[in-house]
């Protein structure tokens, strides 16, 4: 997704910039573009494709400026192709006014059709060069008061940095419905859309909330509304430093991520299990634990990943906590009318807590009058900040686009708070100690898991020339079929479908051929003997057996071409280590493959647009 990095300070712009885009690159983007403020003008190059070609543009061009304030762009295409033009920084038409945006203007056709009637031109297909065409209209040496001017004529979201070759030293920045942080460090400010840009620079930020913007320039700055209210912000710090998001010794991301699971399952659940007193204690929702434990009914609404977390969770609080839990697609919840009752608890669920469906939902869940909850990493992100309360998965910062850690984070944040209803209305201490000893063994037992790689490497290899595989579970390990589909099909290409086993054979089972690979999960619990059956069924048709079972199961290896095992665990615990062999097996199907593991064609890691 889109990216932004903006810099006033005392060192020199050009490499602070580049450096930035870089740690942004995760996000997804497709062209790149950097604006420095220079003694004659502003200086503007862009470049479709990686950084790196941005880069050696720079490299080759005597006449950047020696300059210390300037902004740059990561572009992921939304209207227009992915080219040069398209890139970001856009300019008005007398080229005095750049700006770099995230977010979409949805007037934009209205903004173009008034400036053309007055004889603006235009030369890309963006609806940001709208925008800076509009600023340029009302800028008369003011920067920031041609910025508020312009935001109130817009619909849409942005998070945007805006420049003016009359005002060299000034940066106005903005935000909308997408996200930017301001770094404050000694003698120099870092703008950005994430703060992966900002952590080399200083750990010392300001969040901008919505309808917000600062004005920057080398001595200072100032925040206020776009209706120009001044508004105070505190300066917080962040959580994460930059070692956390570099590679440390691993190939990729994802594969670091995978592995970190252990660790970031621990962090996750340090602080909150007190096993002294035998229970869970989540500060996050203390305020709300009355409300919470006689909730009529729970809505988790979410997106890919988090959304297949969250269906672990409406088995959980159903199973658990005993109320009627359903789980919905934040992207179709916003759209259509949905019924929130008193007593109704939405949770959001969001690994970067900027997901625009999600957050929208989330809108609409609170405008309703439920109690939003938020399931969010990354701290101090919209939807973190939007709910009423919430409990942060302090996994660590996810850089792979594939999420991996998130997931496991997600359903240990359901299983806390699904044990921590359930303990105040029907559980009994004996059977939470049971989960709390339970959990407490999960990341040991993911290390173990984890060291299967080469063994799930070599199975993998020998089917990666297949185009179509099947995942299939039952009951809790349901939702990590689907899990495991997608996590194959978004980093490898290879079409994949995750289904409940038993509605194989209501139409998928047409699909299997000889040699098609059917991955099952097969660990023994409940659905175990009609889980065998379902295996049947395609062995019959030649289909290839992979199978996730519990360790110890001489049965599973009788009937199936391959197992990787998994340590026993109670059985709504179980994803937490099932889902890693299928992490790992989308990880090497996708090195087989030659792909791009971390940053995988047309995906974004935050999808801040509809
Ligand atoms: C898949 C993946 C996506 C995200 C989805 C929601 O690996 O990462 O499906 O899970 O875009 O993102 P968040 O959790 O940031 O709201």
């Amino acid at each position: 997704m889109c990216g932004i990095v903006a810099y006033v300070g005392n060192k020199d712009v050009g490499p602070v910039l580049i450096e930035g885009l870089k740690r942004l690159e995760y996000r997804g983007y497709d062209s790149s573009g950097i604006c420095i403020a220079g003694k004659n003008g502003l200086f503007i190059r862009k470049a479709a494709g990686r950084i790196s070609v941005l880069e050696s543009i720079l490299d080759e061009d005597k006449t950047i400026p020696a300059s210390h304030v300037g902004m740059a762009h990561t572009r992921w295409a939304t209207h227009g192709a992915p080219t040069e033009c398209n890139a970001h920084p856009h300019l008005d038409d007398k080229k005095r006014i750049a700006i770099v945006h995230n977010g979409i203007i949805e007037n934009y056709s209205a903004i173009r059709q008034f400036l053309t009637a007055k004889g603006h031109t235009f030369v890309s297909d963006t609806d940001t060069e709208s925008l800076a065409g509009l600023i340029g209209h009302f800028y008369e040496g003011d920067l920031a008061k041609a910025v508020q001017l312009a935001l109130h004529e817009i619909r849409g979201t942005y998070g945007l940095a805006v420049m003016s070759a009359s005002e060299p030293e000034v940066l106005v920045v903005a935000r909308r419905g997408s996200p930017l942080i301001i770094g404050v460090g000694k003698d120099e400010y870092i703008v950005a859309s994430d703060a992966a840009a900002v952590v080399e620079h200083t750990t010392q930020v300001i969040y901008l909330n919505d309808n917000e913007m600062a004005v920057i320039t080398p001595k200072g700055f100032r925040t206020m509304t776009i209706d120009d209210v001044p508004v105070t912000k505190d300066v917080t710090a962040v959580e994460f430093s930059l070692e956390q998001i570099e590679l440390g010794g691993y190939q990729h991301f994802m594969l670091k991520e995978i592995f970190e699971q252990p660790e970031a399952i621990a962090n996750c659940l340090r602080g909150r299990v007190d096993r002294h007193e035998g229970r869970v204690v989540l500060g996050g929702i203390a305020q709300y634990s009355r409300d919470i434990v006689r909730a009529r009914r729970i809505i988790i609404t979410a997106c890919g990943t988090a959304w297949h977390a969250g269906l672990v969770g409406e088995f959980l609080f159903e199973e658990l906590a005993k109320i009627p839990t359903e789980v919905e697609y934040a992207s179709e919840f916003r759209y259509r009318n949905p019924i929130v009752e008193d007593g109704t608890i939405v949770i959001a669920i969001s690994q970067s807590g900027e997901t625009a469906d999600t957050l929208a939902a989330l809108r609409e869940a609170k405008d309703r009058g439920a109690l939003s909850l938020g399931v969010v990493n990354v701290v101090g992100s919209t939807i973190a900040r939007e709910t009423d309360a919430g409990v942060y998965l302090h996994v660590g910062p996810e850089v792979g686009v594939a999420s991996t850690k998130a997931f496991c984070g997600q359903i240990v944040v359901e299983v806390l708070l699904a044990l921590s209803i359930a303990r105040r209305k029907y559980m009994s201490q004996t059977v939470l100690q049971e989960f709390l000893t339970a959990l407490d063994r999960i990341p040991e037992q993911m290390r173990h898991i984890l060291e299967q790689s080469e063994l799930i490497r070599q199975v993998t290899t020998q089917y990666v020339k297949r185009e179509n595989w099947l995942f299939l579970g039952r009951g809790f390990n349901y939702p990590v079929a689907l899990e495991g589909a997608l996590k194959l099909k978004e980093i490898s290409y290879i079409h994949a479908e995750g289904l409940p086993a038993a509605e194989m054979k209501h139409g998928p089972i047409a699909l299997i051929n000889p040699g098609m690979p059917a991955v099952f999960i097969a660990t023994r619990g409940s659905q175990y003997e009609k889980l065998l059956g379902n295996i049947q069924e395609v062995k019959a048709r030649g289909g290839k057996i992979i199978a996730v079972a519990s360790e110890g199961d001489d049965h599973i290896t009788k009937v199936a071409d391959h197992v990787f095992t998994v340590p026993d665990t109670i059985e709504p615990l179980q994803p937490l280590l099932t889902v890693l062999p299928l992490q790992l097996l989308a990880y090497h199907a996708a090195m087989a493959r030659g792909c791009n593991v971390d940053k995988p064609r047309n995906l974004a890691k935050s999808v801040t647009v509809e």
